[in-house]
């Protein structure tokens, strides 16, 4: 939480820090996961399980969460708009889960301000926090924060909670 409650505008101009490759901020991935748009969540899901082997962690009816078996998912997928076609059908978000603590995740959003790029929102997933932003071509990426980092409680909260996926408010760290 910002102790100051200032609300972050994503539109803000970022503040130009000196660059300084030394100690540029850089995401030192762990883990990643996929968030796919489909047409069908619940008929693709039953694929996911039938073709891949996977087990339903989570479900809503807009979505469905699967897991390879250890993680609380692997793979999302989501409702894409009606009529979507190629183009609209595909990726959602690739999520890449992030070493480090709270402290270097907001180094990152801060690193991502400072090169112009689209910050889209900061949620809150009670198993961690997302920053989402995108590529030139308006891809969503994620930096994923894992504050639940035991894959069974992980699974039972993801479970428990519906996915949480609530906006949160949290200061970059600049510099
Ligand atoms: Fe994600």
């Amino acid at each position: 939480m910002d102790p100051d409650e200032r609300v972050l505008d994503p539109n803000e101009e970022p503040t130009p820090i000196p660059a300084d490759p030394q100690n540029a901020p850089k995401p030192r991935v762990r883990r990643t996961h996929l968030s796919l748009f489909v047409r069908d969540p619940e008929a693709s899901a039953q694929w996911y399980e039938d073709v891949l082997g996977m087990e339903v962690t989570a479900r809503g009816p807009q979505w469905v969460f699967l897991s390879f078996g250890k993680k609380h998912h692997d793979i999302a997928l989501i409702r894409a708009e009606e009529g979507a076609g190629t183009g609209g059908v595909g990726l959602q978000h690739y999520g890449l889960e992030v070493e480090g603590d709270l402290e270097e995740w907001r180094r990152l959003y801060g690193m991502l301000l400072a090169k112009g790029v689209p910050v889209v929102k900061t949620t809150d997933h009670k198993i961690g926090f997302g920053l989402y932003f995108t590529d030139p071509d308006g891809n969503r990426f994620e930096f994923f924060h894992e504050t639940v980092t035991d894959d069974e409680e992980g699974k039972r909260i993801l479970g428990l909670y519906g996915a949480p996926s609530e906006p949160v408010e949290i200061e970059p760290l600049r510099g």
